[in-house]
């Protein structure tokens, strides 16, 4: 049997194989094979630590489409809350399900969970990285730009799990990344120096201005993410001069898109009139959660 792939960081698939399923998800997206169901008889675990829109509804009817049964967790309904290791967890969950999407806070708890189970383990989100929308971002930037390599993403506010994800992509696509953070909220430096001695088109920049000048696509995201609710306060005074509105956008290009990987908070990290704008592609990241993750769960499992 061949060993099982996880996909717990972007760095778990090569270039290649990037390329082949954001192909597979255009190919979904367009209607092609839209009655295969290859994992037909396959349950696979949804496994949840923290609220969830996209992703839980797009795997779940994914998985659906798919012809597997997708099965919700709450983890706190699972013994893992009364102090069963997560070790036992996973070697007992892998004897009944083919694959699993978890969303938690330290990234480390899904590597324990990938180094004990025996099925693929894909990451949902944690702290650390949200590889599955930065899959989703790369599609619909190429769907809009109609390439990847040299194209320039500036990426504006808190150096989170969404902007490491997107370091990690820029290494899988030659994109050119322009991130801006405040000092001391840049992205990880691991991730961040390890994409560059692999040769990342990645520049980290103090003002949000110089980042965005001449981009194709702006993308930020929340300023608090989940877990962080008790830095509100402090976090929205640092990060205000990092909104993406209407007088930060004109410093793109003319014609450059607007990303954020949702949920948005109007009035904070962007505003209304941005985010609806017809600039504006959140709907599309959305919606290609759906077809991406088709084709990761397609290869994986
Ligand atoms: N973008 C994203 O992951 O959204 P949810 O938190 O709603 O899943
Ligand atoms: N950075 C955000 C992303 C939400 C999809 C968070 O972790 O809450």
């Amino acid at each position: 049997m061949d060993e099982k792939r996880d996909f717990l960081t972007l760095q778990d698939i090569s270039s290649e194989e990037f390329h082949l399923i954001i192909d597979r998800a255009a190919a979904f997206k367009s209607g092609a094979d839209a009655s295969s169901c290859p994992l037909i008889g396959k349950s696979i675990g949804l496994l949840f630590d923290k609220t969830s829109t996209r992703t839980r509804i797009s795997f779940q009817t994914g998985i659906y489409q798919l012809g597997a049964q997708p099965i919700y967790i709450n983890s706190k309904e699972l013994q893992l809350g009364r102090g069963e290791t997560v070790e036992d967890t996973a070697k007992v969950i892998s004897l009944y399900l083919h694959g699993i999407v978890i969303r938690t806070y330290e990234h480390n708890m899904i590597e324990k969970l990938a180094a004990n189970s025996s099925i693929p383990i894909v990451n949902g989100l944690t702290d650390l990285h949200h590889p599955c929308q930065a899959l989703a971002d790369m599609l619909t930037i190429r769907e809009q730009k109609g390439a990847l390599k040299d194209i320039r993403l500036a990426y504006v506010g808190d150096g989170n799990n969404v902007a490491n994800s997107l370091i990690e992509a820029a290494l899988l696509t030659g994109i050119d990344l322009a991130i801006a953070c405040p000092r001391g909220y840049d992205p990880d430096r691991r991730i961040y120096e390890n994409a560059l001695k692999k040769g990342a088109k990645v520049k980290l920049y103090t003002g949000p201005e110089e980042a965005v000048q001449d981009a194709d696509a702006v993308y930020t995201d929340t300023w608090i993410s989940m877990g962080q609710e008790r830095e509100a306060a402090r976090r929205k005074q640092i990060f205000k001069k990092f909104q993406l509105n209407k007088e930060l956008l004109s410093l793109a290009k003319p014609d450059a898109i607007v990303m954020h990987c949702l949920p948005a908070h109007r009035g904070e990290e962007i505003t209304s009139d941005v985010l609806d704008s017809p600039q504006s592609v959140v709907l599309d990241q959305a919606e290609n959660r759906l077809h991406t993750q088709k084709a990761l769960l397609e290869m994986l499992i």
